[in-house]
């Protein structure tokens, strides 16, 4: 057993602070958004409780895997670490000034790791005094369903902190893919292009919303059409990944299309917003 730092209880926060304290980890979920801190334990809870209901789990363990978890507001109230995960929103700035912070607040051997999706770890990792001990750690949505990942080599990580991240993602159940740090890894750089496209075949009237979607799904098996994909992702989260695809590589394959910028202008941003591509009230 490990303790465990999660910052941010967002999306993705709760889904990886459920998979730690699944596997017997003490887990200090971090959030400074109160409303934000109560729906990811209600989430967390909530899904437990379908997995009880399925006779997966006895509503003991259920219990059990919630004591595991630590809500706090303040990551300065976090009483120690062995490896600390941040998951805030997808902000540069945001997110140097926490690691920064932490690396005044946890001893030299705490592992720090970004579950940033397309922000570069090596220049995360500059902002603390612990380059070798700083990883990426890309889990995927919905956390606890899909199995892989994405372990994201800084310039300076060391051996011994990659070995460890693929021991850990290993002990979760996940399947690690060792990658190294440029624009969108390997994960982002091949799905944001393929979103990207579909947004401008319905941009230009190729075929309808629904036509493309059918398209992947039917015609290439893919559980989400990359619309509907997009929405749960959030398009926020896909354009500013693209933006960085196209200010990394220089190059006008990655331009974001001009749908998506004005979806995201006009606040439609998908599931969490309640309307994208499809509408969920
Ligand atoms: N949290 C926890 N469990 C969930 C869940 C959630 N949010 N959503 C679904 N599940 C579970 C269900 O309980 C069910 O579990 P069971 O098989 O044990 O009973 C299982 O997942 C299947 O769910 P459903 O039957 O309700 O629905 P589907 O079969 O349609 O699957 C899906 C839902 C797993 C979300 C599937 O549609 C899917 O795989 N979609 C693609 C997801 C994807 O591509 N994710 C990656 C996004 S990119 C990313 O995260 C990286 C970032 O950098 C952008």
């Amino acid at each position: 057993m490990a303790d465990i730092v999660v910052v941010g209880a967002g999306t993705m926060g709760r889904g990886i602070a459920q998979v730690f304290a699944q596997a017997g980890d003490k887990v200090y979920l971090v959030e400074v958004d109160p409303r934000q801190l109560s729906l990811g334990l209600e989430t967390i809870s909530e899904n437990l409780e379908k997995s009880v209901q399925k006779g997966r789990i006895t509503p003991e363990q259920k219990q059990s895997v919630l004591s595991n978890i630590v809500a706090l507001p303040d990551i300065r109230q976090v009483p120690s670490a062995d490896l600390l995960i941040e998951a805030i929103y997808e902000n540069v700035e945001a997110k140097l000034e926490l690691f920064s912070l932490a690396d005044e607040l946890f001893p030299s051997d705490t592992i720090f790791a970004s579950n940033t999706s397309s922000i570069s770890i090596t220049r995360l990792a500059a902002s603390t005094s612990r380059e070798d001990r700083f990883i990426g750690m890309h889990f995927f949505n919905p956390v606890p369903v899909m199995k892989l990942v994405e372990v994201v080599r800084g310039l300076k990580t060391s051996d011994e902190t990659c070995q460890k991240i693929i021991d850990e993602a290993r002990r979760l159940g996940k399947e690690p893919v060792v990658v190294r740090d440029f624009p969108g890894f390997v994960s982002n750089r091949v799905l944001m292009p393929m979103i990207n496209e579909a947004i401008f075949a319905l941009y230009e009237g190729v075929a309808s919303r629904d036509d493309i979607d059918k398209v992947m799904k039917l015609g290439m098996n893919h559980p989400m059409g990359p619309l509907e994909l997009a929405d749960f992702i959030g398009l926020d989260v896909c354009l500013y990944i693209l933006d960085v695809l196209y200010e990394g590589f220089r190059d006008p394959k990655y331009r974001p299309c001009p749908l998506l910028r004005q979806m995201v202008a006009a606040g439609k941003l998908g599931r969490k917003t309640g309307s994208g591509f499809y509408d969920y009230l």
